[in-house]
């Protein structure tokens, strides 16, 4: 199977490569990443890559990981590079919701016209599959867990974004046959997220730099928190899976409190260093364009690819706080 991975150097990306190696019948990665949040950094840790500076510079290689350097707003390169591939997972994103408050239109460029350059050149090379990472964003203020069928009612521009491109995999699928499989991620974390804004990434970056950690609001606003390996172990089923296109939650179904997660990492922090740790900690204003809560259910992924989540929370932070501490 050939794999197009958009946004392959990120935090999901490069877990997911790191994970898809290990499969036989993945017989090439080609990888395409403009670095605006990201770079070599992760992949570079476990695999040999073949890199081209820019697609002028591509020719096909026998590695097994090629990595390009491009815009996924360049419709004749996403053309180009998407011939002859089995299926595309697109994951290149302006991933912040506070971006895309601050930058609403480079959200939409990015997120919407990125993800359509994609499903058309899917659509033009005959490309089988598209998957898609879209996230919880899209339900804004609802009771959790969110179901797939839940009405959607973004908040911030990102989830807008989210959702935009979630109805043109729809029409895409519909009407041109590609199978397009929309994958909403709760709260990811773990290793390769050095570079991340996100809520774990980030406390924790500060505590190991004796920074403060600023918490938005009261604490009481709950997330569903997912380990990325779980993450990467849904996208493979999904590959493995040709039926009809579809949309599922990859979540674990639980919601942790932001001040429940900091007592976690700090008892975390308290096992792996084996003395007391004081977090210097203060509370913020609730921020523009955050959810009350972002929990999802997982129960159709469950019930129709036999996938479930395998790291808990005190087991993932374990494992992600070790690795923040090495790296
Ligand atoms: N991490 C999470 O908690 C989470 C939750 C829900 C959904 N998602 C979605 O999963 C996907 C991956 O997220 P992530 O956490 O790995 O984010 P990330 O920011 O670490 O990775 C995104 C990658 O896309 C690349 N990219 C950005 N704009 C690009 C462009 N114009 N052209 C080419 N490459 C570009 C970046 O350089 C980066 O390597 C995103 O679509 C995100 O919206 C993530």
């Amino acid at each position: 199977m050939k794999i197009l991975i958009t946004g392959g150097l990120g935090f999901v990306g490069s877990n997911l490569v790191e994970y898809l190696l290990k499969y036989k019948n993945i017989k090439k990665i080609i990888i395409v990443d403009n670095f605006s949040s990201s770079s070599i950094q992760y992949i570079e840790k476990f695999t040999k890559y073949k890199f081209f500076k820019s697609y002028n510079h591509y020719k096909k290689s026998i590695s097994k990981v090629e990595i390009i350097k491009a815009n996924i707003n360049n419709f004749n390169i996403a053309k180009k590079i998407t011939k002859n591939i089995d299926c595309i997972i697109h994951l290149a994103a302006e991933s912040g919701i506070d971006k895309s408050i601050t930058d609403p239109l480079n959200a939409f460029n990015v997120n919407v016209v990125g993800t359509f350059n994609y499903l058309e050149a899917a659509r033009i090379n005959k490309v089988k599959q598209f998957i898609l990472a879209s996230s919880g964003a899209v339900f804004g203020n609802q009771k959790p867990p969110f179901k797939e069928i839940y009405e959607r009612n973004p908040i911030s521009p990102y989830g807008s974004s989210k959702l935009t491109a979630e109805t043109f995999c729809q029409t895409y699928g519909m009407t041109f046959k590609i199978q397009t499989t929309i994958l909403r991620f709760s709260n990811a974390y773990g290793k390769y997220s050095k570079h991340k804004n996100s809520v774990i990434a980030k406390f924790i970056n500060n505590i190991i730099n004796s920074k403060q950690i600023v918490i938005n609001g009261n604490g009481k606003i709950t997330r569903d928190y997912i380990y990325v390996e779980d993450i990467c172990s849904a996208i493979y089923k999904c590959l493995q899976n040709k039926k009809k296109s579809t949309i599922y939650h990859v979540s674990t179904n639980k919601e942790t409190s932001l001040n429940d997660l900091i007592k976690k990492i700090e008892h975390t922090f308290n096992i792996i260093l084996n003395s007391p740790l004081q977090i210097k900690k203060k509370y913020g204003k609730n921020r523009l364009g955050d959810m009350k809560s972002n929990s999802q259910s997982n129960n159709k992924i469950k019930k129709e690819m036999n996938w479930s989540p395998k790291t808990n929370l005190n087991q993932g932070l374990l494992k992600t706080l070790e690795w923040f501490i090495l790296n």
